[in-house]
Formats: C-alpha cells, structure tokens, sequence
C-alpha cells in the first residue's frame, strides 16, 4: 500500500479542507469507550463518547466484548463527532473531505479493542487519500491539557493516573516527554477498582468510591503509606491491607486466623463504614500520588503542574491537588470532566501536534498492546 509523502504537507496548501484551519478527525477505541472527536487548529469542536455497559455485570471489561461493542459504535460515533462539529461551525459545513489528517490510538490497550480503531482509522485514511497519525494514549492524556485555554508552559511535569498507567511524565514539548517515575506494580486506578470490589461495589469501582467518601470521615481509618524510593509508586501493598481490614472487620491491617470475621460481620461491617471506608481508602491514594508529585516538583524545580488520566477526575484528587498548589506556588492544571477519562478529543489534540511537527505514519502502522513513547 501506498500513501503520499505527508512529511511534505505544506500548511497553506490546498490540503487544508475548512476555511485554512488543520482539521483533524480523532478516533479513541483502546479499552471499552468508543470514542471520535474532531478538531480544528487545536479547539476541540466535537468531543462523542459511547461507554459499554456490557461489562458492569461481569465486574470488569471482556477484552471479546469491547471489540464487538466498538465494531457496532464506531459509524455512530464518528457520524454525530461530524454532525456536532457542524453545529459549532455554523454556517460552515465540514465533511469527511474537509478533515486534513486522521488520528487514532494505536497503543497501550486492549489489542481487539485497539485494532477495531486502528483499521477503522486507516481504511478511513486509504479511501479518502488522507494522512495517518498515530497516537500513544498515555501521551493523549497528559496533553489533555492543552485543550484548555489557560495551558501549562514548558516544561511541565503531569501526573498521569488511569486505569492502567500511573506516572509521573516530565514533558519538554507536546512530543518530548519522559516518564520519571511510574508504579512497580497496580496504577492507582486499579487500586480504586479492586477497593470497590472489596466493598461489593460493581465495575468501574473509582467513580463510586468518590461519590461514597463524599459522605465519609477520611480520618476514621488510617490505611498505610508504602515508603517506595525515588519517584516510583506503589499501590500492592495498600490493597492486601485493606483485604485484610475488611476480612477482620475492621480489628487489623494484618492477616492473623484469631481476627478473622465471618462473611456476615464483614458484610455488616462494610455496610455500617461504607462511607468512610471510601473516604479513608481515598484520601490514602490521594495522598501517595501527592506526595511523589511534590517530590517530583522539588527535583525538577518545575510548578507548572498537571494531572490527567481516568483518575483525575476524582474530586478529593482534584481538590487536594489545588490546594496542595496554592500551598507550594504552583501554576495547576485538570482537564475537563470529558478530557479526564479516555476520549477521543485528546488524541484529537495530540494528531494536531504530531501534525504540526509532521509525525505521519503510513498504512503499514499496526495495533500494539504495549509500546514504549
Ligand atoms: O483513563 P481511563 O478512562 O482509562 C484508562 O486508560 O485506563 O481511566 C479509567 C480509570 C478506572 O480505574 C476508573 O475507576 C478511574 O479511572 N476513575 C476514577 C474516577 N473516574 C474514573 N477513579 C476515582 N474517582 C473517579 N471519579
Ligand atoms: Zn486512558
């Protein structure tokens, strides 16, 4: 297969398909959020997002599942990102003609999920003789930030928490980053989601441990802080804690046979503390993210400062995050609601930086579950 050299894109050429602006259509489908946004000269015009509640009864998401749910989403989704995008534009009229490049996620995630996206992406590409952009997630996250109109300047550290991920990412410029410090073993997003499920909460467990602790006492119980050197995380250790917390209802952190309750007195337990069970397991997690990414501000000298990823979106994150900036004279920064957990709006911001510094990729460009950036 064959691709014109895009490397060559001049930017006032006549490639550019509305009004002279880079219009870049963006298609996110690593994990089980369909997902196509579009955007022009870096202002998001469209931003769809069809979730999968096919997996809440399973307590977690069926790698088989997403991919087939994607393959029904993904005409739907791109449609109403193009229709949206048209009523923003107004009297404008964008079509698939107008769009300069095509973004997709190509890696981390769930390999069917991502091929659903990637083939999508490129026969998108091929038929309308249109350049290719692939896009590493973790990156779309933390230039989720750049969406905004306030933005960080460079260079900016950005603390990066999904489901998956948990990093903190020193970042040079929109395509230079690197991580300096990231979790030995569970992204914090995990350690939300098997807390939930502890708790008996469905899947994703994250969202409803923060509507829970809303409610809750953060200092009824104390859940141990791991001392992991350097600017590395770790969030193992806090789950066989709570495990055995909730096993003993409520007498110890540690496993010991005299302690341990039966299934009612535990279910009893949970039931009476649910709240601030959430609230304390919360304000923990928040807690060992904060406290590396001060030590990482102190490292670097760097305040402009941002977080980003699945997680972000928590509120006792959120707030502890600002204050913790106004203590320590930093410039934060959190994306919208919709830009926190996986969108396609966010590799619709990254296509136009990989664009502007023509980062193309031709149609042999495959999925890949894991890829370093
Ligand atoms: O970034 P994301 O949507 O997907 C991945 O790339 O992994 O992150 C998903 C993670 C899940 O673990 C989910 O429980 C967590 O983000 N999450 C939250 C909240 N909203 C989503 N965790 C805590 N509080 C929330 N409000
Ligand atoms: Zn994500």
């Amino acid at each position: 297969m064959s691709q014109p050299n895009h490397e060559s894109v001049n930017l006032s050429s006549p490639f550019m398909g509305t009004g002279g602006g880079i219009c870049i259509l963006a298609i996110e489908s690593s994990c089980d959020e369909t997902s196509a946004a579009i955007c022009r000269d870096g202002k998001i015009l469209s931003n769809i997002i069809a979730g999968q509640k096919v997996h809440e009864q399973y307590g977690g998401v069926v790698p088989e599942l997403a991919s087939r749910a994607h393959i029904q989403n993904i005409i739907p989704v791109v449609d109403q990102a193009i229709k949206l995008a048209n009523e923003n534009l107004k009297p404008e009229i964008l079509n698939l003609k107008s769009i300069d490049a095509i973004a997709f996620t190509q890696s981390p995630g769930l390999i069917g999920s991502l091929l659903i996206g990637t083939q999508f992406a490129k026969s998108l590409a091929l038929t309308l003789n249109k350049p290719l952009i692939a896009v590493h997630h973790m990156q779309a996250h933390v230039l989720a930030n750049l969406i905004n109109e306030s933005k960080p300047a460079f260079p900016f550290l950005c603390l990066t928490v999904s489901g998956g991920h948990t990093q903190i990412v020193l970042c040079e410029s929109p395509t230079k980053m690197k991580v300096i410090g990231e979790t030995i073993d569970d992204a914090a997003g995990e350690a939300f989601d098997k807390t939930a499920k502890l708790l008996g909460l469905p899947y994703p467990g994250g969202p409803l441990i923060d509507k829970f602790a809303k409610d809750g006492d953060a200092n009824k119980f104390q859940f141990p802080e791991p001392q992991i050197p350097g600017l590395d995380f770790s969030f193992s250790g806090l789950k066989t804690s709570i495990l055995y917390f909730l096993q003993n209802a409520g007498k110890s952190h540690v496993y010991k046979v005299e302690f341990l309750a039966t299934e009612e007195e535990k279910e009893d337990f949970i039931k009476e503390n649910l709240n601030d069970l959430c609230a304390s397991v919360q304000q923990r997690i928040v807690s060992i993210l904060l406290n590396k990414l001060k030590k990482a501000s102190i490292e670097t000298g760097i305040k402009d400062i941002c977080i980003a990823g699945g997680v972000s979106a928590n509120s006792g994150l959120r707030k502890a995050f600002i204050q913790m900036g106004e203590k320590y004279n930093w410039n934060t920064f959190i994306p919208d609601f919709q830009y926190c957990t996986d969108n396609a709006g966010m590799i619709a911001i990254t296509g136009y930086y990989k664009f502007l510094e023509g980062q193309f990729s031709d149609l042999t460009v495959s999925a890949s579950a894991r890829a370093e950036w």
